[in-house]
C-alpha cells in the first residue's frame, strides 16, 4: 500500500525565539535534522519511488534539501498566515493585540488573523493538495505546524475543535497509510 510521509521543516531560527510566521533559516539543530532524513527515509522505502512535496518557504525547503527525489513546492504548504502578528511571540501578540489573542484562544479554527488566515481559509486553500494527493503514490510532505494539523485532520477524521490543537512534534516523521477503514499511523522521533 501507499504511504504519505509528513514531517515539520527542522528547527528554525523562529523556532527557538518563538516568533510566529516569517521565513527564516534553519538553526544548526535543525540543519541536523535535514542531513539525518534521507537515511530515515530510506530505511522504510525499500527501493520505492517517492516524490517530496514542500512548501516555497525557506525553512521547509532546506529541511528537503539533501533528500535524493523529485520535488515539488506547493504555495499552499506554506505556513498559516499569522497577518499583522507575523514576527510576533505569542507574549508580544497577548500585549498588543488582547482581544485578538482570547478570540483565537475561543475559537481557534475560526479565529482569522487580521490580515491573515484561519485554520478553516487553511483547510480550503489545502483541497488541491488534498486531491492531488489522493491520485499519487509515496509522497513526502516537508511543511509547517499548521498545514500539517489540517492534513492530519483530514485523513484521521479530527473535528474543527479537535484541529488547532494536534500536536506534530519537532524532528519527526509520521508515515500514514490510508486503509479500507481508517488510516495507520507510525512516528519515528529524531534525537537531536
Ligand atoms: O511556532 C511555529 C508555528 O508554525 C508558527 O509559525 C505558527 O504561527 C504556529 O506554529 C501555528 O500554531 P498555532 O496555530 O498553535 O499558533
Amino acid at each position: 500500500p501507499r504511504s504519505i510521509f509528513f514531517s515539520r521543516h527542522g528547527e528554525s531560527l523562529y523556532n527557538i525565539t518563538g516568533k510566529l510566521g516569517g521565513d527564516s533559516d534553519l538553526s544548526p539543530r535543525g540543519l541536523k535534522y535535514a542531513e539525518a532524513l534521507p537515511g530515515l527515509i530510506a530505511k522504510h522505502m525499500d527501493g520505492q519511488k517517492l516524490t517530496v512535496w514542500t512548501s516555497t518557504l525557506r525553512r521547509t525547503i532546506q529541511t528537503g534539501q539533501y533528500l535524493p527525489y523529485p520535488k515539488l513546492q506547493w504555495k499552499a504548504l506554506d505556513e498559516l498566515d499569522a497577518g499583522v502578528c507575523d514576527g510576533l511571540t505569542y507574549e508580544e501578540v497577548e500585549d498588543q493585540y488582547p482581544e485578538d489573542f482570547a478570540l483565537r484562544d475561543d475559537d481557534k479554527f475560526n479565529y482569522r488573523y487580521r490580515g491573515g488566515e484561519s485554520y478553516r481559509d487553511v483547510v480550503l486553500r489545502l483541497e488541491p493538495v488534498i486531491m492531488e494527493l489522493e491520485r499519487q503514490h509515496n509522497i513526502l510532505i516537508v511543511s509547517h505546524q499548521a498545514v500539517l494539523r489540517c492534513i492530519y485532520a483530514y485523513y484521521l477524521n479530527y473535528t474543527p475543535d479537535e484541529l488547532p490543537y494536534i500536536k506534530i512534534p519537532l524532528h519527526t516523521v509520521l508515515k500514514l497509510t490510508p486503509r479500507a477503514y481508517g488510516c495507520d499511523v507510525e512516528l519515528y522521533k529524531f534525537d537531536i
